[in-house]
């Protein structure tokens, strides 16, 4: 540890005094909070600053304005050095069990916005901040029970915030009951008032900012105005206060003798860079004035390098604000633009500078130097006792400049209208900037950005616009720096715009915007370049009823439209774009039959979720001689390990040792996962076989320590001799290498194939489709702790879907009985099948650790760690064949499926069996299927919510699209054809099929038509299409059809002397509202002893965490079905206790009348009745499968220049049985769905050649956000009534409704599919359709280049040879 110089750092948390003398400066915050205090409601996600999971607020205090300034931070990047005289607040400093919750974590429990809970407390910060913000707006004073926020902000305040749970719209409505201006019918469905009731503000947990929380201190203030507070600037920390201060440090003898210097103004390059080396003085950029001014004058504004970009984007809006002319759209443009970099809680603390540096110095993609290269900007430099000052240009392109040269500050010119030289000439000075990135409103690197600044004039004598000069700049393309497009500018220069001008202007670019050969989508980003340079001119072309509408913004800001331009306009719906989640509706309907069954009852501990307490496995404090694991994986996809080795000058303090397979105990085997069909070893023993594969677990003192040794592990890999790795599906098909699948789960045929092709009018044969994997992205990564106990045994705390599992696999491992080990979860971050097989390598190689070193070992995985050694979802190869009548009617269809399991069983052998159920979902007449489980040299791929199901669904849909598409048919109408009658459904499954009244389907398609008004919106988008060139918009109506199964469960359930009740289960609380339900049912059944309602026994119960030891044969929770069997198992214990209790009852009711629970249960006590009773609830064989029914209709719009979706509205109904808990299950209705999206439009889960992961974080691998879900989202939760033979009538909703999501992927074809229409024309063919293949994940990329990556340059062809028709006739 590295004093700070004598000085002290002083802030404060949650108001309490900190006080510390020696800090490492490379400490963050977010490390100082979870392990030095007790406040852990921030979470580690993802390190990087791209997940919101440990945002905190930071108020900082002006004494000579006596002002406290407050905002976000992420404190994953936040360094503690930084926050000398500092107050930080984290969301149980707002409120707690304690002392009472705050109305935001009371909100967000009633509004059902927390599932899993490990997004809450960051959430609630980001809210809390807006909230404390707008207070300080001059805007009107709200109605009581209102913050002075906007419905708008309210939604934006989350948008840098990631959940993986909840699809967001319930988050959305508990920060928008906060606005001012929002209209209570639109909340979402809550605790706080039924549907039928008035909407009152008062039935809110009651918000005033008047007693608010103190997010500043007294005691700091008075230290702070008493200058007890230094800034502590000897030794490692330095926060000089003038430039000629920083330049003497840096000139220092010490920076001489190659001591690393760290210059340092938000530290969040970190979340970038991930820099590991260690620095000997970091130097504090903020406290230099110089650096931190924002000044203007009548040529421009300049802007200190530290000043953060939030602060500049306010500065710009500022010197914005009533000046009348045209520099104002350059301003305020720049400002919105830089309004999406990044998050909020990011931009509060990055500097302007910052960005830049990392642009010049490291090639980062950066937004802010393309829009202020196209402004003209200038940058001033210190090299040295040098200052220059530079074009920003000139900054960009000199060679990187060295690690102590220092960016004053940026100086971005104003931009005056030419006024006109005559009154024949009507001049305009024009400015626009483009991002295209996967997500609207920014927390994504765009694939290209651009900005544009050009002057125009209009001459009387002219019929045009001419470019009197034009500045064009391009960046993050794949490409060292921004550039400016000069060759383009010389051409346009003093030309006046014309079709063939930006033709040929067009076709220059594409030679100059070309991006480095190691860049992603090459074509597709030059194709960006060129379609925004086209959406910037093509108004200004004068070519009118030709160039018609579209456009990526719409209108030309600041420029006044003529009528003549304004018509090339598309004035559809600009008020919705860059929204967000426009209106939501829930329709559900509570049955109280079994009541409190049925009630749309808040989540189990939401509160503590939303307040940070609930604890997870990471957040249980460490003993004092606590170790922490790293794996060392391979790299390699198949290879000798000869041996690893730590690069001894990077190894940090603190290492301990590294585990590798040679530390198995004697009696103990190489095994660290198991399932039904085998085992996978813990470590690579002398080969490792995929890439990811764990090779050593390095053991430190901090979790920081082990990461950084396992970093610097060098492992040294042979290939000698060795075949060459199976690393494709067709490869391991020309190896044979296969897991076998067990006959009875291996597909039977249905039908008679042959004969249905003879049958069919129409046949396509060996159609392809390729689908690629997903990742978890569970927000809490796999985590473990371990503590050697008496007597040779061992305590695991888990974040697993199957602490069994875990405890027979640790056993092996160790050679030990199982009942030496005992496995604990209490809850989990989001599993989504993520923490089921593969959170079992993880707890068992730290207790394999601690049996070693015989003291506790944890892990908390890092992000990238997790997601290369994940495994994830299922990818495949299918290859079909289909005969089909004219009429839409299929009679066969085969497919052949490869599906790539990776090397080791896990439950790949079932996914055949799974894929079966969604696929059947149509008549396809006869079914036969030939499924291969491919064995490869990839990591394991696991069950992943719907494992198959998934996959199967949009195998049906794609098969479906192809035959319509084949046919010319619409293909909503070869759905409905090729839908089941209870006769082909009982077929087609069996046993599963149920009654015929239970076969929803039908009923609920078309419910769904008449409820979304699907005949009418398919008119209209009709229309739109007609009329829109660059956008196009699609929609589809998809059912689903998903089996499940329900697997024995146990549970126990025991009556305390106060009446309290305890209860266990085998399931495990993953955020899916299992404990929830059990609650529910739990009440309801021990109530049947009372018969009585007023008992409400609901707040009585508790549902403890799973402990192997005390509850045996726990199981898998997966399948969605867990909750229900729960349940079932539950309210077997509690019909035990009934009976016993009923006797007692009667006997006291004769006595005394009316009887008390809590007298019942005393009396009980008194009497020696046992009270605790367990049970295992074994389903009826008959009745354990069964089907879930459900459809959706999405609705979405593609833009054909970026190849943007925007999925504008989605309407499911999902039968939902008799619901458990509403709430929870449409919880899991939209947060599946929303998952689903990401599946089928965003996330892509890449490796390189070896196989290793390449998407390993949130800058690659992007998960939906608020700004990607449906902008209409409606959910009728069906009650399809009482179904005998399921628990209390209910079904099952975790994992079916994601498969709905292929609806929008759908939408997204039919969308194309009106492109490529148009594209066939410009190309002069008279072809009405193209047959294509959507890929899955539909991203931008992907989309554009089914649009045509060249649809511009066709366009404006087939206008030139139009225009020259006309010429010529
Ligand atoms: C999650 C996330 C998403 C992001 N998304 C985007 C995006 O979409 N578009 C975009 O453009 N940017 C994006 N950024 C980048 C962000 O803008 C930069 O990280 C930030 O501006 C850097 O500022 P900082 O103050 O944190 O710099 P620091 O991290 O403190 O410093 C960064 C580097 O610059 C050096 N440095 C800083 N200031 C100076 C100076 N005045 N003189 C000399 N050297 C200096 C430091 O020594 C260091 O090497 C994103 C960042 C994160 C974390
Ligand atoms: S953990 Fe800090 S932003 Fe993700
Ligand atoms: S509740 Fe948001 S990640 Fe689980």
């Amino acid at each position: 540890m590295e004093g700070i110089g004598g000085k002290k750092l002083v802030f404060a948390i949650n108001g309490e005094r900190f006080e510390l003398s020696t800090v490492e400066p490379c400490t963050t915050l977010l490390e100082f909070l979870r392990t030095q205090t007790r406040f852990r409601s921030a979470k580690l996600s993802c390190g990087e600053g791209g997940c919101g999971a440990c945002v905190v607020l930071l108020s900082k205090y002006d004494p000579v304005l006596d002002q406290v300034e407050d905002f976000t931070i992420s404190s994953c990047l936040t360094l503690l050095c930084s926050l000398n005289g500092c107050s930080i607040t984290t969301s149980e400093g707002l409120g707690n069990s304690k002392d009472g919750f705050h109305p935001i974590h009371q909100r967000f429990s009633g509004f059902h916005a927390s599932q899993c809970g490990f997004c809450t407390p960051g959430m609630c910060m980001s809210l809390f901040s807006a909230l404390c913000n707008s207070e300080k707006t001059p805007r009107p004073e709200p109605s009581p029970g209102f913050a002075k926020l906007t419905v708008s902000e309210a939604e934006k305040a989350i948008a840098g915030n990631l959940c993986r749970c909840t699809g967001y719209r319930p988050i959305a409505d508990a920060c928008k009951s906060f606005a001012a201006d929002v209209d209570l019918e639109d909340l979402g469905l809550n605790c706080f008032w039924r549907k039928e009731e008035n909407k009152d503000v008062s039935k809110l947990p009651f918000y005033s900012h008047r007693d608010g929380i103190c997010t500043f201190p007294e005691f700091l203030k008075r230290e702070i105005k008493n200058k007890t507070l230094l800034n502590s600037k000897e030794y490692s920390w330095y926060s000089p206060v003038s430039v000629e201060e920083l330049q003497s440090l840096l000139g220092s003898e010490e920076a001489d003798n190659g001591t690393r210097v760290k210059l340092i103004v938000g530290n969040t390059g970190m979340g970038y860079y991930k820099e590991l080396e260690h620095y000997n003085k970091y130097i504090d950029l903020r406290h230099i004035p110089e650096l931190s001014i924002i000044r203007r004058d009548s040529t421009g504004i300049d802007i200190g390098a530290a000043v953060s970009i939030s602060n500049a984007i306010q500065a710009l809006k500022k010197a914005n604000k009533g000046i009348p002319g045209y520099e104002e759209a350059v301003f305020k443009k720049i400002a919105d633009h830089m309004d999406k970099i990044a998050s909020e809680y990011i931009r509060n603390t990055a500097s302007l500078g910052g960005n830049l540096v990392m642009a010049q110095r490291n090639q980062f993609p950066s937004d802010i130097a393309t829009v202020l290269l196209a402004a003209g900007a200038f940058v001033d430099i210190q090299i040295g006792t040098k200052r220059l000052e530079l074009t920003l240009e000139e900054f960009l392109e000199s060679p990187p400049f060295d690690s102590i040269t220092i960016l004053l500050s940026v100086r971005i010119p104003f931009w005056e209208q030419i006024r006109n030289v005559s009154s024949k000439t009507q001049s305009r000075l024009l400015f626009e900037t483009y991002r295209a990135a996967p997500r609207p409103l920014g927390n994504a690197l765009p694939y290209l950005n651009a900005a544009f600044l050009a002057q125009v004039s209009n001459y009387e004598d002219y019929d045009g616009v001419i470019l009197e000069s034009i500045q064009l700049a391009f960046g993050a393309y794949g490409t060292k720096h921004a550039i400016r497009a000069r060759r383009v500018e010389e051409f346009l220069t003093g030309k006046l715009l014309s079709v063939d001008l930006l033709f040929d202007a067009i076709k220059l670019l594409r030679g100059i915007i070309v991006p480095d050969d190691h860049a992603s989508h090459p074509a597709y980003r030059s194709s960006l370049a060129v379609g925004f340079l086209f959406d910037f001119l093509r108004p200004l072309v004068d070519s009118v009823g030709e160039i018609p509408n579209g456009g990526i913004n719409g209108a030309i800001n600041g420029f006044p439209i003529d009528a003549k331009v304004e018509s090339n306009f598309d004035k559809l719906d600009n008020t919705m774009r860059p929204g967000l989640l426009s209106s939501a509706k829930q329709v559900v309907e509570v049955v109280r039959d079994y009541h409190p069954v049925g009630e749309p009852t808040t989540k189990a501990g939401a509160e503590i979720q939303a307040s940070g307490e609930a604890v997870y496995v990471d957040d249980i404090p460490s003993t004092k001689d606590c170790l922490y694991g790293a794996f060392v994986y391979s790299t390699r996809p198949l290879a000798r390990v000869k041996g690893i080795t730590l690069k001894s000058s990077l190894i940090p303090d603190g290492v301990v040792g590294v585990i590798t397979v040679k530390e198995i105990p004697k009696g103990g085997e190489n095994v660290g996962a198991r399932s039904m069909f085998g085992t996978e070893p813990l470590f690579a023993d002398n080969f490792t076989q995929y890439a990811g594969q764990p090779i050593g677990f390095v053991v430190a003192d901090t979790q920081k320590h082990a990461n950084m040794a396992a970093n610097c592990a060098v492992v040294e890999y042979g290939t000698e001799n060795l075949e060459p790795p199976v690393l494709t599906v067709e490869e391991a098909v020309e190896k044979s290498s296969f897991f076998d699948i067990p006959p009875f789960l291996n597909p039977k045929p249905i039908g008679n194939f042959s004969k249905g092709m003879a049958e069919a009018d129409h046949k396509i044969l060996s159609a392809e489709i390729k689908l690629g994997s997903q990742y978890y992205f569970y927000m809490e990564t796999q985590t473990a702790l371990a503590v050697p106990d008496e007597d040779n045994c061992m305590v695991v705390y888990s974040s697993s879907q199957c602490p069994e599992n875990a405890q027979i696999v640790i056993a092996k491992g160790l050679g030990i009985p199982h009942h030496n080990v005992r496995v604990i979860t209490r809850r989990v971050g989001g599993g989504f099948g993520g923490k089921a097989i593969r959170s079992l390598p993880v707890a068992t190689a730290c207790a394999l650790a601690a049996h070693k070193l015989r003291r506790p070992v944890r892990i908390y995985l890092d992000r990238k760690t997790d997601m290369i050694m994940a495994g994830g979802r299922h990818p495949m190869k299918v290859n079909y064949s289909v005969g089909f009548k004219s009429n839409g009617i299929i009679t066969a269809l085969h497919l052949d499926v490869l599906i790539n399991a990776g090397i080791s069983e896990d439950v790949s052998p079932v996914i055949p069996y799974n894929m079966m159920g969604p696929l059947k979902k149509y008549n396809w007449g006869a079914l036969s299927v030939n499924m291969k489980v491919c064995k490869t040299n990839h990591s394991s791929k696991s069950a992943m919510r719907a494992p198959g199901e998934v996959q199967a669904s949009y195998i049906a849909e794609a098969v479906i699209e192809h035959v319509a598409s084949t046919l010319s048919m619409e293909v909503d109408s070869v759905r409905v054809k090729n839908l089941h009658t209870f006769e082909s459904l009982k077929v087609f499954y069996e046993g599963g099929s149920g009654e015929a009244v239970e076969y929803t389907l039908p009923s609920v398609m078309d419910r769904l038509v008449s409820s979304c008004n699907f005949h009418q919106r398919f008119e209209v988008i009709r229309q739109f299409n007609c009329c829109n060139k660059w956008k196009k918009r699609g929609i589809s109506r998809v059912p689903i059809v998903h089996e499940v199964m329900v697997r024995p469960t146990p549970g126990k359930v025991s009556l305390l002397n106060d009446g309290s009740v305890v209860v266990e289960v085998g399931g495990i609380e993953l955020g899916q509202g299992l404990w929830t339900k059990v609650k529910q049912m739990a009440a309801f059944a021990l109530s049947q002893v009372l018969l009585d309602r007023s008992s409400n026994l609901l707040e009585r119960v508790r549902v403890i965490q799973a402990d192997t030891l005390s509850l045996v044969q726990g199981g898998f929770t997966a399948g969605s079905t867990t909750s229900e069997s729960s349940c079932e198992a539950v309210r077997l214990c509690c019909k035990a206790l009934v009976e016993r209790l009923i006797p007692l009852k009667e006997r006291l009711q004769e006595n005394m009348g009316t009887v008390s629970w809590d007298m019942l249960i005393l009396q009980a006590h008194l009497q020696s009745v046992n009270l605790s009773a367990s049970a295992f609830y074994v389903p009826d064989l008959t009745s354990a499968q069964y089907l879930n029914y459900g459809a959706a209709v999405s609705e979405v719009e593609i833009d054909l220049l970026t190849g943007a979706t925007m999925i504008l509205r989605t309407d499911i109904i999902y039968d939902c049985g008799q619901s458990l808990n509403p709430a929870v299950d449409l919880g899991q209705i939209e947060g599946a769905f929303v998952q689903g999206i990401g599946f089928f439009m965003l996330e892509e889960y890449l490796t390189n050649s070896d196989g290793l992961v390449v998407s390993d974080g949130t800058w690659t691998y992007k998960i939906p956000t608020i700004d990607t879900i449906p902008k209409q989202f409606n959910v009728e939760i069906w009650n399809s009534g009482h179904h005998q033979r399921r628990v209390l009538s209910s079904k099952a909703s975790g994992e079916p409704p994601l498969l709905l999501a292929v609806s929008v992927h759908c939408a997204t074809r039919a969308a194309i599919k009106e492109a490529r229409k148009e594209l066939l024309a410009w190309n002069g063919s008279n072809a009405s359709h193209s047959t294509f293949q959507l890929e899955v994940p539909a991203t931008m990329p992907v989309v554009k280049k089914l649009c045509g990556l060249d649809n511009v340059e066709r366009y404006l062809q087939s206008l030139l040879s139009n225009q020259q028709k006309l010429s010529l006739s």
